[in-house]
């Protein structure tokens, strides 16, 4: 079975995908960080950012896995460094090429193939994974995401100010939704759900209630 997690960034969904399928049992794909693995090794490997197709026969030739909670490109753990500023800032361009988009989702759907799991990322429900037995589109207020991320960054001693995490935020939300190929939006039979005021158990919850109602058989 297939669960596609879509939605913005910051609205609870690597937290919420990452309890959901640990306690379901299920594999993890969190499809951000391969369109950020992809980044990493291009700015190693000098690959220019402007170069769709390049980038995408790079995207090609790696073998990205996750294995033991990380994200592994061939043997090497590449969980930490892709989480760096630069690495999410270089990332967009890579994300919003098409012919790098279509590799990846043959990469995902190959990943996927014959196993449970539990898929996050903007275009999982809708390009990606269209046939998902439940697919999701977790929201939250700009506001309430902007907070979340601002307690984050203090947290790791990082020092912008509210105003600035919230404007970044919208124009990361403003690219997102209007790429060319793999926009964020719902998949047109997505179940919406909206996470102000809702903590993590709250949204695992309200994810394992959706599954058991899919699981149900339909009395007519
Ligand atoms: O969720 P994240 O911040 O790790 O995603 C990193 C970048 O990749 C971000 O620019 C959105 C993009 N992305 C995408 O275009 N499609 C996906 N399925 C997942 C992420």
């Amino acid at each position: 079975m297939i669960i596609t997690l879509d939605g913005p960034a910051g609205a609870g969904k690597s937290s919420a995908a990452r309890a959901l399928a640990r306690r379901l049992g299920w594999c993890y794909m969190d499809t951000g960080a391969m369109y950020r693995a992809v980044t990493l090794m291009a700015l190693e490997r000098g690959v220019s950012l402007d170069d769709a197709l390049a980038l995408a026969v790079l995207a090609e030739s790696l073998a990205i896995a996750f294995r033991d909670g990380g994200v592994f490109v061939g043997d090497r753990d590449v969980s930490i460094e892709i989480r760096t500023e630069r690495i999410t800032a270089a990332t967009r361009p890579v994300a919003d090429a098409p012919p790098v988009r279509e590799v990846m989702k043959r990469m995902q759907q190959r990943i996927a193939k014959g196993l449970d799991v539990v898929t996050e990322g903007r275009d999982q429900g809708s390009v990606v994974f269209p046939h998902a037995e439940l697919k999701v589109f977790l929201t939250a207020s700009p506001e309430e995401r902007a907070l979340r991320r601002h307690r984050e960054e203090r947290a790791r001693g990082a020092a912008s100010s509210l105003d600035a995490v919230l404007s970044a935020q919208n124009r990361r939300d403003e690219g997102d939704r209007v790429r060319a190929v793999g926009a964020m939006k719902p998949a047109d039979d997505a179940v919406l759900v909206e996470t102000d005021g809702l903590t993590q158990d709250d949204v695992v919850e309200r994810l394992v209630q959706l599954i058991e109602e899919r699981r149900r058989p339909r009395s007519s």
